[in-house]
């Protein structure tokens, strides 16, 4: 079995998705990580009963917060850190202590419309196709190595709100799936290894 940490800043969605979808699995999300106190992902890791770590980022540097993310995760044996709808960018020694380790999940067809507006800048965009991106983190933002896409075309009538729950909808099925692989295939490869 594996263990991940989730990594969030607000409502949680795709956090409940992840913990519900993984008990189905040898797998866990053994932890969550968020940076807002009023978040209602820490409601949610609540009712689920998974440990959530505040880490606030007032007052400290980004390395000071993250060093305390890493004396946290100390705590667990953790085989992919998964971010999702984490709103803060992790520096690269961060990113190096976690090599290759780091997943996102991105509410647009990357390399198009990377950032916080990845919704509304594909929906204003007037792009015919939209949909999701999973990839692995890197120093950039949102420009990792891409593992997953899918993508739907839209008719033109849609609403925002229509096209944010059809993406969402996207996310709530596919990012739970990736992630269930990709801790398949590491612990093959620990098996191999041992
Ligand atoms: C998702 O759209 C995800 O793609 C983006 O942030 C949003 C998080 O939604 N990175 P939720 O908090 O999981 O509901």
């Amino acid at each position: 079995m594996a263990e991940i940490a989730v990594f969030a800043s607000g409502n949680g969605s795709n956090f409940q998705r992840l913990v519900e979808a993984l008990r189905d699995t040898r797998h866990s999300v053994s932890s969550l990580i968020c940076d807002r106190k009023d978040a209602y992902v820490l409601e949610r890791a609540r009712l689920l009963g998974i440990p959530s770590y505040i880490v606030s980022y007032e007052g400290k540097s980004r390395e000071e917060a993250e060093r305390e993310i890493i004396s946290t995760l100390k705590e667990y044996d953790i085989s992919l850190i998964v971010l999702a709808g984490f709103m803060r960018l992790l520096s690269p020694q961060f990113v190096d202590t976690y090599p290759d380790r780091i997943i996102n999940i991105h509410p647009s067809l990357l390399p198009k419309y990377p950032g916080t507006k990845g919704i509304e800048e594909s929906y204003y965009s007037g792009d015919r196709e939209l949909g999701i991106t999973i990839h692995r983190v890197d120093y950039g933002l949102d420009t990792g190595p891409i593992l997953f896409q899918k993508s739907f075309k839209r008719t033109g009538g849609e609403s925002l709100k229509e096209i944010e729950e059809r993406i969402h909808a996207l996310e709530h099925k596919y990012y739970p799936e990736v992630i269930i692989e990709l801790l398949d295939s590491i612990e093959t490869e620990n098996s191999k290894n041992y």
